[in-house]
């Protein structure tokens, strides 16, 4: 292992809301003296840095380009290197699609410490907000957790079978536009398709809305709500919990949207 020069700390921020950080994570933002961040990362969350800490946004929304990967691990790497206490925040857990492994090995490579801090995942804020569980005893034995790429029309690549089983929850990220082509997948697997599914945006934070579907409407009812925030899709018969329990504000209208609950 090479000799280590400085430090960062790969930080997960959470869905959103700040009181869902951990501890830790709160501890390495109130110190960082330079903070790389996503753009998932919410603006209250930002607020805990120190005033005099470097704040550098390395991601954006909306199709905006963002900062290219090499520019991003050199920026860490020079930071380090002058001795700053640098924390790479990231929306969620860091590492759910969050790229650490590369960040982690590339920093590595160069002689400088890692630590990864782990951080609530999308998947289990929806579950935790809208009041269902991911696996359940008896129904749901399997938690995969994925994301859809389609190339000419079609899901690209395997491992679609384990979704198919009626014990596994699938959590979806980065799906929304591949919605139609997973669900096809799904059924075509022999999911049924009437399993129930729950699209949500903005989840863990006090503005999260839950769209109800089931796997065969899902694609037509996210469609239909236009979410513009980032929406993690859960499908599963765990959903149907949620379901009970938002029954209240969601009705039966195939296109209605529930509200968190404070
Ligand atoms: C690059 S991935 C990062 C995931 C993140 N590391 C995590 O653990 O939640 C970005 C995707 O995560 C999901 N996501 C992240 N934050 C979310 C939130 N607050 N509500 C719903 N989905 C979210 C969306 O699917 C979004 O497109």
């Amino acid at each position: 292992m090479p000799h280590e020069l400085g430090r960062v700390q790969l930080v997960g921020a959470g869905p959103g809301a700040a009181d869902l950080l951990t501890v830790r994570a709160l501890r390495a933002i109130e110190g960082a003296q330079a903070l790389l961040y996503d753009a998932l990362v919410s603006p209250d969350v930002l607020a805990l840095a120190p005033a005099a800490c470097l704040k550098i946004q390395t991601g954006k929304r909306a199709g905006r380009t963002s900062m290219p990967q090499a520019t991003i691990n050199r920026l860490m790497l020079r930071l380090a290197r002058r001795g700053l206490r640098v924390v790479r925040l990231k929306g969620g857990d860091p590492s759910v699609f969050g790229r650490v492994g590369e960040e982690a090995a590339f920093l590595h490579a160069h002689g400088v410490a890692t630590e990864v801090v782990p951080g609530v995942t999308a998947a289990s804020a929806a579950a935790a907000q809208f009041g269902f569980p991911l696996t359940h005893r008896g129904e749901a034995r399997r938690l995969l957790v994925a994301t859809a790429t389609v190339g000419e029309g079609a899901l690209a690549g395997g491992g679609w079978a384990a979704g198919a089983d009626p014990e596994t929850t699938l959590a979806l990220y980065m799906g929304r536009d591949q919605l139609a082509a997973v669900a096809e997948r799904l059924i075509a697997e022999g999911r049924s398709p009437q399993t129930p599914a729950l699209a949500v945006e903005n989840a863990g934070r006090p503005d999260a809305r839950a769209i109800p579907a089931t796997l065969a409407s899902l694609a037509a009812d996210v469609a239909a709500a236009a979410p513009d925030g980032p929406v993690v899709v859960i499908v599963g018969e765990v959903v149907a919990q949620a379901r009970r329990l938002l029954m209240p504000i969601i009705c039966t209208n195939r296109t209605a949207v529930g509200k968190a609950q404070a």
